[in-house]
């Protein structure tokens, strides 16, 4: 049955949602706005401004969505923790397009399937925080929430809920996603050749061989297509990346969320494929509430104090009529941990019959400070949990269906380990991200040859 036929008898109207229904909830990680009236004018600013997205694109996505779930497909979302409005230019972005291609390549080829890309980006600007405030120095201010909030310097100007910044994160969203479509239609497809390939990395690896040969391989294929075709293998002509972000201020949500002409129900018109954050997935919290209307395609990070019951009470909630397409399990449970709690879920899961993709994020669980206090992760966590995870499935009968990474196509050190094994003292030679540390250029490259490699073992 077509998954967006299904379903479409009863409304979410009929069962009491409507796009403000959430506020009723307990909503969790929200930003305390001093002035109200002035958080309410912006919203109606908001709510008259042109969508992001388009409903056939969402539709379009919980089709490749659904055949992932078949295990036709594989799923790459990649990008920053948090996009911030500064970081909103031509090198940077150009740069994330180009380490999400070149990895989406390399595992369509090493695995023989179509990968759906979707960034974390054009919109991944609110972030939860474990402290509503934070001190320094004894003096109190409110966390920094993303750049959708507020800023991040310590000062209670910069430090303020500014209601202005939400049509910022609009405008830089819409700048973002005008230049992706932009370089994604015309003059992009060059990187799919290997020369636009930084491959210096690969002999400082012990899999060295290996990846030499996956490389090879793979210039070869592009090579060939392009003999056969007659044109140029990346001449992609329609729009191939979607977009992602965390939906974590619901006022922003609900200012996107429309009807559109000659279609049923409601969709978020801010992202292709919002998630559900760790810390909001409660089954009767707002969050939950607001995600149970839209029609968009709808993620949710599932940590290592999920219970099989949430899971059940979340699908029946978010998915109840089991539609394809529609859910995606972002598990982030941290290396030491995947092993004793995922296969519960997975076989609850398998239990319900509702179908998911299931998604392996091996940053979140494997976030640890050094002795100087900076934020990282190893190379070598992040590697064992992905290998872990595809392990798992397989033994379950299950399908890894993809990654949730946080990278970057810059040249910053702040996972440490990799190919070039990175030391904690690399770490202060160009750490940028003032939220999570991301794998740089090479070590996304260097993870999804390591994921290639690990499916190739197990068939
Ligand atoms: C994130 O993806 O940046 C994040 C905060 O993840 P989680 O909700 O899994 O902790
Ligand atoms: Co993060």
């Amino acid at each position: 049955m077509n998954p967006q036929q299904k379903n479409l008898d009863s409304t979410p109207e009929d069962k009491g949602w409507h796009p403000a229904s959430w506020q009723a909830r307990e909503a969790k990680q929200q930003a305390k706005y001093p002035d109200q009236a002035e958080l309410q004018s912006v919203l109606k600013e908001l709510s008259g401004l042109p969508p992001l997205v388009t409903s056939w694109e969402i539709l379009t996505l919980r089709n490749q969505i659904a055949e992932a779930q078949a295990g036709n497909r594989f799923f790459l979302q990649g990008g920053d923790c948090a996009e911030n409005f500064a970081e909103c230019n031509s090198e940077v972005i150009t740069n994330r397009l180009k380490v999400l291609l070149q990895m989406s390549l390399a595992l369509t080829h090493g695995l023989q399937k179509p990968v759906v890309r979707v960034g974390r980006f054009a919109g991944q600007y609110a972030k939860p925080r474990s402290s509503d405030v934070e001190t320094r120095a004894g003096v109190t201010l409110p966390s920094y929430r993303g750049d959708l909030v507020n800023s991040v310097e310590f000062t209670p100007a910069a430090r303020r809920p500014n209601p202005q910044r939400l049509i910022q994160g609009h405008a830089s969203s819409a700048m973002t996603m005008n230049f992706v479509r932009a370089l994604v239609d015309g003059g992009f497809a060059d990187l799919h050749h290997p020369e636009y390939w930084n491959l210096s990395w690969v002999q400082h690896s012990p899999l060295a061989d290996e990846f030499q040969r996956l490389a090879d391989s793979l210039g070869r294929a592009v090579k060939f297509l392009e003999t056969i075709s007659g044109r140029h293998a990346g001449s992609l002509k329609r729009l191939d990346f979607y977009t992602s972000h965390e939906a974590l201020h619901l006022h922003y949500e609900q200012a996107l969320t429309r009807i559109v002409p000659r279609q049923q129900g409601w969709f978020n018109l801010t992202t292709h494929f919002p998630w559900i954050g760790m810390r909001t997935a409660d089954v009767e919290g707002a969050h939950v509430e607001y995600f149970r209307g839209i029609r968009n395609p709808v993620g949710i990070k599932v940590g290592p104090d999920a219970s099989a019951t949430q899971l059940e009470q979340l699908l029946k909630k978010l998915n109840p009529e089991s539609e394809a397409g529609r859910i995606v399990l972002i598990h982030r449970m941290g290396a030491s941990a995947i092993e004793a709690k995922l296969p519960p879920l997975i076989r609850a899961v398998q239990h319900t019959g509702s179908p998911v993709l299931w998604v392996c994020d091996p940053m979140h669980g494997n976030t640890e400070t050094t002795s100087s206090g900076i934020k990282t992760r190893r190379f070598r966590n992040i590697m064992s949990e992905m290998e872990t995870a595809i392990e798992l499935h397989h033994q379950h009968s299950s399908y890894l269906g993809g990654a949730h990474l946080e990278l970057t196509g810059e040249n910053v050190t702040e996972c440490t380990g990799g190919a070039r094994n990175l030391s904690e003292t690399d770490l202060n030679r160009a750490y940028k991200s003032i939220v999570d540390p991301r794998l740089n250029y090479e070590q996304a490259l260097e993870l999804s040859m390591l994921i290639v490699s690990k499916f190739e073992k197990l068939s």
